[in-house]
């Protein structure tokens, strides 16, 4: 199978690309900051906010599927008019679409939240990515959506260098003990996306991890596995600071999961504690 990686530079795109080559696949990966140095791939930069560019790119290399991890948070054009672009191509080759989304479709207000709800986005950035599921699921019906959460990796997150340098004492701000959602592993993200490319389902999927808990506690887990104190963590509650957006989303994923070999995984169970002093 012939995969191409929108965002194959990104965090979930690199592991994305890194399980399709070990699984025998043929890989084509876009960047556009700059081409990450992963042998094997064939890398392609590319700006998903122009749409003549996109067409070109997924004409040429001909996939069978496309994984889209593309996206700018504080930028519309390339969240969401760059999703439609993407699907505008794949719809053109018939390649099959994976598209990823997320829980900041969702204002809180239902705090727990599965598959059959319908956005109701607060934010810029979550506005942007239900724009961009709803020209996925116009444009090709049988492709997969999947939401996700916050993505941890093995220290490569951008949540998981915030919490280093907070306890470091070098980050600013404080890690919200009332701000909840259900951190996943890169790791078992990419593999789901993969089984559910090749997989005959479509439509909206959660996939998330099997825990939902705050961001302080996913900082202390962060810091308890990586040998730093919890205890150095600034904390405090997010209502009372008059932060905008969602508090408390919490993807239901029983319905994906049942459909999965992929276990999603609870950040309690992926981010085990290790002896302080041994990182
Ligand atoms: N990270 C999270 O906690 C989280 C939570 C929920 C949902 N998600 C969703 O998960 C997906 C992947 O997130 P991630 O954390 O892996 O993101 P990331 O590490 O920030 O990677 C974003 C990717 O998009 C590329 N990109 C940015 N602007 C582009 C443009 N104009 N044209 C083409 N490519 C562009 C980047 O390329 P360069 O790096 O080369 O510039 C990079 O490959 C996104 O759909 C996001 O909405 C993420």
């Amino acid at each position: 199978m012939h995969v191409l990686v929108v965002g194959g530079s990104g965090l979930l795109g690199l592991e994305v690309t890194r399980q399709a080559l070990a699984a025998g696949h043929s890989v084509t990966a876009t960047f556009h900051s700059g081409a990450p140095s992963l042998a094997s791939v064939a890398w392609r930069s590319l700006d998903i906010r122009r749409r003549d560019d996109v067409g070109a790119l997924v004409d040429a290399a001909g996939p069978d599927v496309i994984v889209n991890a593309a996206y700018r948070q504080a930028d519309w054009v390339t969240t969401a008019e760059g999703a439609t672009h993407v699907a505008l191509a794949a719809a053109v080759t018939g390649a099959r679409l994976v598209h990823v989304s997320s829980d900041a479709v969702f204002s809180g207000a239902a705090v727990r939240y599965d598959e059959t709800h319908v956005p109701d986005p607060t934010t810029p950035y979550g506005a942007a990515k239900a724009a961009a599921e709803t020209a996925v699921k116009g444009i090709i019906p049988s492709a997969v959506i999947a939401r996700t959460s916050l993505i941890i990796g093995d220290g490569a997150s951008r949540h998981e260098k915030h919490v280093h340098a907070l306890a470091a004492g070098a980050g600013s701000g404080f890690l919200f003990t009332d701000d909840v959602r259900c951190p996943v592993h890169v790791t078992d993200l990419a593999s789901a996306l993969l089984e559910l490319a090749a997989s005959p389902y479509a439509g909206i999927h959660h996939v998330a991890g099997a825990d939902a808990i705050s961001r302080y506690e996913l900082g202390a887990l962060i810091a308890g596995r990586d040998g730093l104190d919890p205890a150095a963590l600034p904390s405090g509650p997010r209502a009372s600071a008059g932060f905008p957006g969602p508090i408390d989303v919490r993807l239901d994923c029983t319905m994906t999961q049942a459909r999965l070999n992929t276990r999603l995984r609870g950040a309690r169970e992926f981010l085990p504690a290790r002896q302080r002093g041994t990182m």
